[in-house]
């Protein structure tokens, strides 16, 4: 891979490639080495626990020099723009960028510059796409299921504003899944997501699907209007524990994290047995450890 910015520039093969190296990479498998000293640098415009320090580890798994860059005292504070920073990485010899921004489809302008010399690598653009997120969630259910071919999957909650949502809708429709949506009509957006699945309310679901992924609700991104009471939602919309006493005994409850308790998900539930949440955050490692290694392999940088 030259980049990974978005499931959209992913093909299948190439997907399920990189699952299947982030399993040999869990089980123990080592890395074939780097050529020579390799820099890799994390920008997080945007907070992150997981997906920050799951790359950050993932990069020394793989013997990368790890640079981490400080929005507060960079030139980003002179005006400096994203291309402008990214350009000089490249130039200093960076050969891998990992970004989280609030800009959709910020990566589009970099990966066409003819002039940026450094692998970008998406962190979670806005509510754009979130690719590595999808890669963890895959593996996660790959795990459980061995297959996406006729798998039923909820996607629940604040998908309007959900780059994990995208991201997911997208592949596990290209890889067989059958999708439902539950969420509030204004979280919604049918015009675009009525092709991936089916809207219905999260009663007529809970009980038909193999997997319950409920999302958070993305406070940082509404624009203060509050529609719902923390209860309200979470008895509407929300994981209860009545409703998860309907799924199906061999369905699984998944969360990209961080998750608001009695929210969107009861807190009960969130380690529970059918909880999957922590061995998501764990393959999060593994698979960030494919995802890098591919790229640096697009980059000549691997023996
Ligand atoms: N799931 C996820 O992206 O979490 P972080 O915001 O902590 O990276």
């Amino acid at each position: 891979l030259q980049h990974f910015v978005s499931v959209e520039e992913l093909t299948n093969e190439e997907v399920l490639a990189l699952l299947a190296r982030g399993e040999e990479f869990k089980a123990g498998a080592k890395f074939e080495g780097l050529e020579k000293q390799t820099f890799a640098c994390n920008l997080f415009f945007e907070n992150s626990t997981r997906t920050h320090n799951s790359f950050h580890i993932a990069e020394c798994k793989l013997g990368l020099d790890v640079m981490e860059f400080d929005v507060s005292t960079s030139a980003v504070s002179k005006g400096e723009t994203l291309y402008d920073t990214i350009l000089t990485l490249g130039a200093l010899g960076v050969e891998v960028c990992v970004i989280r921004h609030n800009q959709e489809h910020y990566y589009e302008e970099l990966i066409k510059s003819p002039n940026i010399d450094c692998a970008i690598v998406n962190g979670g653009d806005g509510s754009g796409q979130h690719p590595s997120q999808c890669a963890l969630d895959l593996m996660t259910i790959q795990e459980e299921f061995g297959t996406f071919e006729g798998l039923k999957v909820a996607i629940v909650g604040d998908l309007f504003h959900s780059r994990v949502a995208r991201s997911n809708m997208q592949m596990l429709k290209r890889l067989g899944a059958e999708l439902y949506f539950a969420a509030p009509e204004v979280w919604y957006p049918s015009e675009e997501f009525d092709q991936y699945g089916t809207y219905l309310p999260i009663d007529e679901i809970v009980d038909k699907v193999d997997v319950m992924m409920m999302l958070r609700v993305q406070h940082e991104r509404h624009d203060g209007t509050v529609f719902l009471s923390k209860e309200d939602y979470h008895r509407k919309y929300g994981l209860t524990v009545e409703r998860a006493k309907r799924m199906k005994p061999t369905a699984i409850i998944m969360h990209p994290a961080p998750v608001n308790r009695d929210a969107e998900l009861a807190d009960e539930l969130v380690e529970s047995e059918q909880s999957r949440i922590v061995t998501q955050m764990t393959n999060g490692v593994y698979v960030r450890m494919a995802i890098l290694e591919a790229v640096l392999r697009g980059r000549n940088c691997l023996k």
